[in-house]
């Protein structure tokens, strides 16, 4: 197949992570007889450097032209006091309101041999397999007015039913893939929003008989997450609860540089991105975690290129150097190599050549 890939490297961390996975998808293309052309275009704080705006046109048009976005991470304190037009993070909500990525996919599963990199007991962690289903283009982060004046400041968080009713779908469909639960997320004994939440999950859940229904609030949530964390299958949650409880989820894996994500809309069209950001306190040092790069990559083959077995090829070596016992930095394991982000993604590509002699 012939894909081409819009790579929005960023700020920070964000070129060394995406440049390892670019170097994981070029290798898969060899194996697998396909051909990614890759478009680099500017977002965040670099795109207001060199364009004075944090989402330039031509970026969206580059994206326009591809079948995927590829997304490193926006923001560092360069750019920290600008005015909020300017400001990286805004050309992040810009891009996925544009594209109007409303589902935002974020796997949280626990790799065997990383189990001691977390600070929670094995025991709890050993059979975390959890989906983060975010709403992704609505609510606080969107809703008018938005503003702020020396005495006081508003922001607004608004849900149409059809934007709830889209999200809420989209967990149910991937529910049933998967341990058939939801648990939906909401902060319904004191907002308006997340009462009108739970309604529509409970009139939906009518034509899923077949999936487990559960409603949590944000809070108790929030503990559970850490006490039972095996207990989720998937999490379905509005925009900032989602960001919010899937940072925290990280900690279950040992390290934010694990977690990928997908942004998604019904048509299969996305942006990869990892979870986590910029990371200005280790930019530079090129010992920044590339995991959740890679894996981000493996999701844009798995949902937008409909590529399940380049996408399982490519989580098996990740795991494999972990199993082998190679790390990065943010990783606290006792036993083990901790290698830099290139010599990391060097053992990652070794792995997926190695797989392929044997296969
Ligand atoms: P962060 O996710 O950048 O970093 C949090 C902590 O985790 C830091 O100590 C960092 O060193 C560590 N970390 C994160 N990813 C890592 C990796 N791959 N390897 C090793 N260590 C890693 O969050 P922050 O410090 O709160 O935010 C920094 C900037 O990033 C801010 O400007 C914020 O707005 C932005 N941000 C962007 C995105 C995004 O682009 N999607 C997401 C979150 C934060
Ligand atoms: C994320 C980030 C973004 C968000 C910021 C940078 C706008 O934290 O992708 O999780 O809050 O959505
Ligand atoms: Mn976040």
């Amino acid at each position: 197949m012939e894909k081409r890939v819009a790579v929005l490297q960023g700020d920070g961390i964000g070129p060394e992570v995406t440049e390892a996975a670019v170097r994981v998808l070029e290798v898969v293309a060899r194996r697998f007889n396909h051909t990614f052309q890759f478009d680099f275009a500017s977002i965040g704080g670099e795109a207001i450097d060199k364009f004075n705006h944090p989402l330039p046109e031509e970026t969206i048009a580059i994206c326009e032209s591809s079948d995927a976005i590829l997304l490193g991470a926006v923001g560092g304190p360069k750019w920290d006091q600008n005015p909020s037009e300017l400001r990286p993070e805004k050309g992040l909500l810009a891009i996925r309101k544009h594209f109007d990525l409303f589902a935002n996919l974020r796997p949280v599963k626990a790799v065997p041999s990383l189990l001691h990199a977390s600070p929670l007991k094995e025991d709890v962690v050993k059979n975390v397999d959890m989906m983060i289903v975010r709403e992704l283009t609505g609510g606080i982060y969107f809703g008018e007015p938005s503003r702020k004046t020396a005495k006081s400041a508003v922001d607004t968080l608004v849900y149409t039913r059809e934007e709830i009713e889209r999200i809420v779908e989209k967990a149910f469909e991937l529910a049933r893939l998967r341990r058939g639960k939801v648990t939906s997320v909401d902060k319904a004994n004191v907002l308006q929003s997340s009462k009108l939440w739970h309604e529509v999950v409970e009139e939906m859940k009518k034509g899923y008989p077949d999936v487990e229904v559960e409603h949590q609030l944000v809070d108790s949530a929030a503990m559970k997450l850490i006490t039972n964390p095996g207990s989720f299958d998937v999490v379905v949650t509005e925009n900032m609860f989602g960001d919010i409880l899937s940072d925290e989820a990280s900690v279950i894996t040992g390290s934010l540089g694990l977690l990928p994500s997908a942004s998604v809309r019904s048509d299969g069209f996305g942006l990869y991105e990892p979870v986590h950001g910029s990371a200005p306190d280790v930019a530079g040092k090129g010992i920044a975690n590339p995991a959740a790069a890679i894996l981000s990559a493996a999701m844009m083959l798995r949902y937008s290129f409909g590529m399940e077995t380049e996408a399982a090829t490519i989580e098996k070596a990740v795991e494999t150097v972990f199993e082998d016992g190679h790390f990065t930095s943010d990783l606290s394991v006792e036993d083990g190599r901790v290698h830099s982000t290139k010599e990391w993604t060097d053992k990652v590509i070794g792995e997926l050549d190695l797989q392929f002699v044997s296969n």
